[in-house]
């Protein structure tokens, strides 16, 4: 299975830090954020990782993670953005990279603790389809919010004003090679972006949609805003307490 960091994208929500910088390099605890969603993809045993930059700095990640030797890694690639088009945007830029191969995708502002990792290499022999990977959270609005009946995924809302669950949509998800013909399907949101929940959504109408609930063991949060950064910094250095390397 191939990796992909998602880095692109402004960063708007944490102005004035991401003014002159990319957000994927701010600090969390002791290392710079990208490094968090690289580790996850390389403990689920994933060592060819392609990186999608965007907007400011984007040069500084190669110097930061040069040829990926430090992770272990046997290639890390890079790509750039134009714009902040969405996470389907960014993703698009992967095709030639991920070939006929499965891809697990991560947002490069996503800390999880380490032990998701287990539960990605569950579905480590999955031939096709996606899966998404599920968290209650207090305050589901500011996701992609999954409605889950009879075991199953019925609806996935992204920031929905009403949540119908406190069940989001975590930023880290498995893809078949199709998945780049259904973005080329898409169409741009209110917000002007290609949506991944409308990736994820097109997966749910062919019925090929998985899902992972993530136990309580299982800690994730994103980094995108003051709140979520503070909460990611603590969760880190919780983290860092328990020997994570
Ligand atoms: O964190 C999980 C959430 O991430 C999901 O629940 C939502 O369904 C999903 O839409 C996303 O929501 P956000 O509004 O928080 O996404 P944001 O715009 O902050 O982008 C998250 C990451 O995706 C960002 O750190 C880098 C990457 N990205 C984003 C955009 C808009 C890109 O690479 N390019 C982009 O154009």
């Amino acid at each position: 299975m191939k990796g992909v960091v998602l880095c692109g994208g402004t960063g708007s929500r944490l102005d004035p830090l991401t003014r002159v910088t990319n957000k994927h390099l701010l600090p969390i605890y002791d290392r710079p954020m990208v490094f968090y969603p690289i580790q996850t993809l390389v403990d689920a045993g994933i060592d060819d990782i392609m990186l999608v930059t965007g907007g400011n700095n984007a040069g500084d990640f190669v110097p930061l993670l040069g040829n990926g030797a430090d992770f272990g890694l046997k290639h890390i690639n890079y790509t750039y953005q134009k714009g902040a088009g969405g996470i389907a945007d960014a993703l698009r830029l992967c095709r030639h990279f991920v070939g006929r191969d499965r891809v697990a995708v991560i947002l490069g502002d996503n800390v999880f603790s380490p032990g998701v990792a287990e539960h990605v290499r569950g579905f480590s022999g999955m031939a096709d389809g996606a899966v998404v990977f599920l968290k209650g959270v207090d305050d589901p609005a500011r996701f992609g919010v999954a409605e889950v009946a009879g075991g199953r995924v019925v609806g996935i809302e992204e920031k929905p004003a009403h949540p119908k669950s406190n069940l989001a949509v975590t930023g880290l998800y498995l893809y078949d090679h199709t998945v780049f013909d259904l973005i080329a399907t898409l169409k741009p949101s209110g917000r002007g972006e290609l949506e991944i929940t409308d990736v994820n959504n097109g997966y749910l109408r062919r019925g090929s949609l998985r899902h992972c609930l993530l136990p309580d063991g299982i800690q994730w949060t994103d980094a995108g805003t003051f709140e979520s950064l503070h909460r990611a910094n603590l969760l880190a250095a919780e983290f860092r307490g328990k020997g994570r390397p």
